[in-house]
């Protein structure tokens, strides 16, 4: 008698999936040295919250400039692969913020939108400059119902939302990223890719968060890189993950003090 092989259906969440696919991206980004570029806008500032933080390969770029870095996400995946990426270069990993030096960093697990962030994290971190790079997300139907009440809350209606979610999403995050910052009396740094340059002439929206939120500067820089990726997922043809085609695009990026 044969014995059947139970076939096993392995199931990935879309969080898992995202943390796999967006390492795939930040890698390339980081062997062509597109984080570094990001880096040295922040150099005079010492200790880093960076919001977002993905699968690491940012964060190992700010601790390699020098910088303490706080380090967020709400994805665990992501956080478990910058954890392995960060240990695997040679850096420390904390596990109390009060141990926090250069070159160390500091996880948390947690999504900036729920109130248990500012009531339970913000009060305990003490950053020189807030930073949000090439915000996104991984989306599942629990993700939607809770992201979408907020995103109507932050001012957005529900026909701008479906049109384009994921940029709708990404204003709610960098807005409330400069809250944090004005919370904490600091400096903001946003980056976002984009097909066209950005400059104070062209600014659809970074001098209104400027002017909403009290900065007194606005310091406009692009840099030209290319991609794998497009919106934080591979690019797929013919249900391959694409590594041919590099993509062309601009890093804007947006420092406000
Ligand atoms: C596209 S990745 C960018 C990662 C990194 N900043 C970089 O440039 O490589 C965006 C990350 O932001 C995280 N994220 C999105 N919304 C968030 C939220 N509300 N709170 C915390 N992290 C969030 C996602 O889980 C994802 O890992």
């Amino acid at each position: 008698m044969h014995c059947e092989k139970q076939k096993r259906v392995i199931t990935m969440t879309e969080k898992e999936k995202y943390a796999l696919e967006w390492n795939n991206s930040a890698q390339y980004f980081y062997d062509h040295n597109s984080y570094k570029h990001l880096v040295a806008h922040i150099s005079k500032f010492k200790t880093v919250l960076e919001i977002g933080c993905g699968t690491g390969q940012s964060t190992l770029a700010l601790l390699e400039a020098g910088h303490s870095v706080i380090a967020i996400d709400q994805n665990a995946f992501c956080i478990e692969k910058a954890k392995q990426l960060i240990k695997a270069s040679g850096y420390s990993v904390i596990e109390n913020i009060g141990d926090l030096a250069p070159k160390t960093v500091f996880f948390i697990e947690s999504d900036i939108t729920n109130p248990s962030f500012e009531r339970d994290v913000l009060p305990n971190i003490f950053p020189d400059v807030v930073i949000c790079w090439n915000i996104g997300s991984y989306w599942d139907k629990a993700k939607i119902n809770d992201a979408v009440p907020k995103m109507i809350e932050y001012g957005l209606s529900r026909e701008q939302i479906a049109e384009n979610t994921e940029s709708s999403y990404g204003e709610l995050i960098f807005w409330r990223t400069c809250v944090i910052a004005k919370v904490k009396q600091c400096a903001v740094h946003l980056v976002d890719r984009g097909m066209q340059k950005i400059t104070k002439f062209n600014d659809p929206y970074y001098s209104f968060l400027k002017r909403e939120l009290g900065f007194s500067k606005i310091k406009y820089a692009n840099m030209k890189a290319t991609t794998l990726s497009k919106g934080g997922r591979q690019l797929i043809s013919n249900g391959q993950v694409n590594t041919q085609n590099e993509m062309p695009i601009i890093f804007i990026s947006i420092l406000m003090t």
